[in-house]
């Protein structure tokens, strides 16, 4: 199978990268990656022999360059997108830039030039909005609460007209709060364990108490496989790993992994229109596709602990040293 893997630089990018070279030998994957924030070369650094992977540095919003990717291969998956919520907040332009116009110019360049080949669309439960009692279905109606969310529903409903108009053969995966290895220092459970380990404070937004749906990003990254090669055309399949869990219970745990105080946790100043609780039901492509999750929560969690305290060679560049030595409430980046 010929590949293109958009966002491979990026954290399940290059995890699923990696998924699919070892269990498919005759898997070739291009990389495209415009190496913005949150891309990382050094997620991919141990396959830099391997003949099977080739990486371009490009923009998927780039319309002629969409064109020349598309055009020989079988299948595309497009993780490419700005991904920090904070950011769209502060920043949204290129929010749209990524996760409208780039998936615009994907499913244009397939329209062109390879209406055949497949394409999966890697998307979020954050499209759905917050939910206090119950679980989102595909059928749900879409209601982002944030500029990040508005701009991946937008790309959500862009494939599923290309599906219905010109007979694409695309699919749609929204996914619940991911956590594992190659995740960018920034983003919650490593941003606690990097904090932790440096006997710095960790900040919580608000009182704690919102809701994230979480799932090991392998997991998440055997669920599209299956989508790419399985799914049905036109689809949406909710991946979720059915863990409900608090941004202070993971805090506490976390902590209680590292053997540290809960002292150090400190209450910030709420996100903007913070989501209250995110809850999927993934039904679907447990019963179509036959997809479960390998790996229980505290078990994949201790994994991802001990995946960062064995790689702070990966993670060290990431961050500031006037961050890791000072004690700030909230990280700058
Ligand atoms: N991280 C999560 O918990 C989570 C959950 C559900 C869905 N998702 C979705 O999964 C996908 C990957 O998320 P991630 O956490 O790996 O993100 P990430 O920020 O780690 O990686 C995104 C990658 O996309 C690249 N990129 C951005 N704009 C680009 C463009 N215009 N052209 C080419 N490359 C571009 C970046 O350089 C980066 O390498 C995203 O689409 C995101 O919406 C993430």
């Amino acid at each position: 199978m010929r590949l293109l893997v958009t966002g491979g630089l990026g954290f399940i990018g290059s995890n699923f990268i990696r998924l699919m070279l070892d269990r498919h030998e005759d898997c070739k994957i291009l990389n495209v990656d415009a190496k913005h924030y949150g891309s990382n070369a050094s997620n991919l650094a141990d396959l830099k022999d391997d003949k099977r992977y080739s990486f371009l540095e490009g923009d998927i919003a780039d319309s002629a360059l969409a064109s020349d990717l598309v055009r020989n291969m079988d299948a595309v998956v497009n993780f490419a997108a700005e991904t920090h919520v904070d950011r769209s907040i502060s920043r949204p332009d290129s929010f749209l830039h990524s996760n409208v116009v780039g998936v615009y110019s994907l499913l244009e360049a397939l329209r062109h030039h390879n209406p055949l080949a497949r394409f999966v669309q890697i998307s979020t439960d954050e499209v759905y909005g917050d939910i206090l009692e119950g679980s989102f279905t595909e059928e749900s109606a879409l209601l982002p609460s944030s500029p990040y969310s508005a701009s991946k529903a937008a790309g959500d409903v862009f494939v599923l007209a290309y599906a219905r108009t010109f007979g694409l053969e695309a699919m749609i995966t929204r996914c619940t709060n991911n956590y594992g290895p190659y995740q960018f220092p920034e983003k919650l459970i490593p941003k606690i364990i990097i904090r932790a380990r440096e006997g710095l404070k960790i900040p919580v937004y608000g009182t704690g108490q919102n809701v994230r749906d979480w799932i090991y990003v392998m997991d998440h990254c055997r669920a599209v496989e299956q989508v790419l090669l399985r799914g049905r055309k036109g689809e949406i399949y909710n991946i979720s790993a059915g863990e409900e869990k608090t941004n202070l219970f993971i805090v506490k745990t976390i902590l209680d992994m590292l053997g540290k105080d809960e002292r150090s946790i400190e209450f910030v100043e709420d996100r903007p229109g913070h989501d209250a609780r995110y809850s999927l039901n993934s039904s679907k492509i447990r019963h179509e596709l036959g997809w479960r999750p390998k790996r229980s929560f505290q078990e994949a969690l201790r994994m991802t602990v001990n995946w960062y305290l064995q790689n702070s060679d990966w993670f060290r560049p990431l961050v500031d040293d006037k961050i890791l030595s000072a004690t700030p409430w909230r990280l700058k980046w």
